[in-house]
């Protein structure tokens, strides 16, 4: 997919140094780079980045088994927040679970990440369930959201 300014395109093992800088400014809990290296080759898995002008801007990875697809993460560089990269990679990888049949997408979010919360509302996820103390950091339930994909 060409955005105005960006490219949405797979994510490569070319990409990890960017896309780790990315995640550990991202997350309390980053992924290690060897879990992305083993997530290059699952073949039940899809990852994207924004590409602007050749740097790792966002990414987003997703598991699709059968009629369901788990969203693993999504993150935007610091600099490039709140111009719509993650709203178009989610979308992006909404394509390629219809497109293998899904019929809904499942992600966990902490309820205090307003951000990710706000943007996965306005994508048509709905609140399903609770897991309890998920985050081992500190504790932290996680809210199952789902997108229903036969209803939209
Ligand atoms: C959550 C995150 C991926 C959003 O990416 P983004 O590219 O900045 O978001 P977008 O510009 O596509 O915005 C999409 C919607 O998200 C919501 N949103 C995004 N940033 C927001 C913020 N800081 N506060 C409130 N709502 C916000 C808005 O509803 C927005 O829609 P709008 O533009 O119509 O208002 C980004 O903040 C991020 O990388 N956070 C750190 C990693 C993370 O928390 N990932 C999710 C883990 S579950």
């Amino acid at each position: 997919m060409l955005n105005s300014s960006y490219l949405i395109r797979k994510m490569t093992k070319q990409d990890l140094d960017e896309v780790m800088i990315i995640e550990i400014e991202s997350f309390t809990m980053p992924w290690s780079r060897e879990s992305y290296e083993a997530e290059l080759e699952n073949q039940y898995a899809s990852y994207l980045v924004c590409d602007y002008a050749g740097e790792v801007a966002a990414y987003a990875g997703m598991w699709s088994v059968y009629e369901e697809a788990h969203i693993t993460n999504v993150a935007v560089g610091k600099e490039f927040r709140c111009q719509g990269m993650g709203r178009n990679l989610m979308l992006e990888e909404e394509k390629l679970a219809r497109a293998k049949k899904a019929e809904r997408i499942l992600l966990e979010v902490r309820p205090s990440n307003s951000a990710a919360l706000a943007m996965y509302q306005g994508l048509g996820f709905i609140p399903t369930s609770i897991r309890k103390q998920y985050y081992s950091n500190n504790q932290e339930d996680a809210l199952i959201m789902t997108k229903y994909l036969d209803k939209v």
